[in-house]
């Protein structure tokens, strides 16, 4: 394996606290050294000018969909950890919603076997919090731990059964694992196209209200409370919401979150109007599950996500074939994809004043890491973090560079995103797995 230097970035490390110029030698497929002029001493190493660009632990999604096994005309574990890697993403956690679900050993094992013969990142599968994903009877828990599961959801559908749901936290205290809700009540949501709200009205489109997550969240808080166990809240859409998740965490209850780019972003108005309010659209890019919401949601998930009440960012990376959106509105699909945007439209944030670029990087990074515990698992310790001794998954940025959105140039196969054409200003150009560049743009200058 070869040395890699990387000369004179900033290098920002929100685990360390660290943020100044600074080279990086990985040694080994591991973080050697790290500091003003590392790099100079090291002989017989490829090395990357990195003058002007920001150097970060690669960064790691809580929430991806692979599709495969069952779905690969949408994504396979090859197209998906490719745009993983143009992402600036490392580590992907791949959700169970497949065909068929993972919720068993060998489905689990069937993952990672594909993952170690075609990812270009590292893939740690979530389990299904019950069989099928039917939301009738739980999975063997352990049997999935000791498969290699990361965590637990059903994610797509809400676990509904109150009594089922609590069984499933109660049981998963023993494998010290948590379980991730996607919060929608089933019987709020119905068939709502969505977000319940003037932009639906004018469409003529059902509603999926903000309290069908916040019931669902107050509901599942209770049930973690009364057993002691780690729930984490998948992607959070709602000011209500962000309430609830703080006054738990306030008491002490065991409360991760995660926010999508998106729903930090982008509002209900996507699905109708592009640039004026006279000509209306019905842009199933933009249909997503839980739906955008209001400007005030967007507010109140940019404090939390800054205050650190919501841990993480995550992408809900969700590619959809073209014969699944280029339909009727009620009939699409809903999902986005989101690997390959996903720091250039969290990047808004921080050229508007409203984060830091070193927090938008903790929330990609050591911040799901710690969420999950994840650097406690075998063979993850120093995930996240460009300490001595670390994984060698490094993402260079440059945080200026404007780029314009190309679905047609994706690696994933979804082409699915509102953000087509547009410009976005916050740029991946390079990924570095195990101590491998395993992705680069023409920004990269060998020295
Ligand atoms: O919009 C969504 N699509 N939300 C989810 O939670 C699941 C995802 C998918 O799998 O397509």
């Amino acid at each position: 394996m070869t040395t890699i230097a990387i000369h004179n970035g900033r290098v920002i490390d929100p685990a360390l606290g660290q943020d100044g110029i600074a080279d990086v030698v990985i040694v080994g497929g591991r973080i050697a050294r790290v500091g003003p002029g590392e790099g100079d001493a090291v002989i017989d190493a490829e090395r990357i000018d990195a003058t002007g660009l920001v150097v970060a632990p690669g960064f790691v999604d809580l929430h991806t969909h692979l599709r495969e096994p069952g779905q690969e005309h949408k994504e396979t574990i090859a197209t998906g950890t490719a745009a993983a890697a143009r992402g600036g993403y490392t580590t992907v956690c791949a959700m169970p919603n497949t065909t068929p679900a993972l919720d068993s050993r060998p489905a689990v094992e069937s993952v990672l076997r594909e993952a170690d013969a075609t990812g270009r990142v590292r893939v740690l599968p979530i389990g299904a919090i019950t069989m099928g994903r039917q939301g009738k009877e739980l999975t063997p828990q352990g049997e999935l731990r000791n498969a290699g599961v990361v965590a637990l959801s059903d994610d797509g559908d809400a676990v509904a059964d109150a009594s089922l749901m609590r069984h499933a936290l109660e049981y998963s205290t023993q494998f010290a694992m948590p379980v991730a809700q996607h919060c929608e009540d089933p019987s709020l949501v119905r068939d709502g196209q969505m977000h319940e709200g003037w932009v639906a009205t004018r469409l003529g489109l059902r509603g999926r209200p903000a309290s069908a997550e916040e019931t669902m969240v107050a509901r599942d808080i209770a049930l973690a409370e009364l057993v002691g166990a780690h729930l984490h809240i998948c992607h959070v859409s709602t000011a209500g919401s962000v309430a609830l998740i703080a006054a738990a965490r306030e008491r002490g209850a065991h409360i991760t979150a995660e926010v999508t780019p998106h729903h930090l972003t982008l509002t209900h108005e996507e699905v109708a109007f592009d640039g004026d309010y006279v000509h209306l659209r019905y842009d199933t890019n933009a249909k997503v599950n839980p739906p955008l919401r209001e400007e005030a949601d967007l507010e109140a998930l940019t404090a939390a996500l800054r205050d650190g009440v919501i841990d993480a960012i995550a992408t809900d990376h969700a590619p959809h074939a073209s014969t699944d959106k280029d339909i009727e509105f009620d009939l699409a699909s809903p999902g986005l994809t989101m690997l390959e945007t996903a720091f250039g439209l969290s990047m808004r944030l921080v050229h508007q004043g409203r984060l830091t670029l070193p927090t938008l990087i903790e929330r990609m990074s050591i911040g799901p890491v710690r969420a999950w515990g994840l650097d406690a698992l075998e063979g993850l310790q120093g995930l996240g973090t460009l300490a001595p001794g670390a994984l060698g998954d490094v993402t260079l940025l440059d945080p200026d560079a404007e780029w314009t959105v190309d679905p047609a140039a994706f690696a994933s196969k979804g082409k699915n995103t509102p953000l087509g054409g547009r410009t976005l200003k916050g740029m991946v150009v390079a990924t570095i797995y195990g101590g491998a560049l395993v992705h680069e743009t023409e920004r990269i200058v060998a020295l």
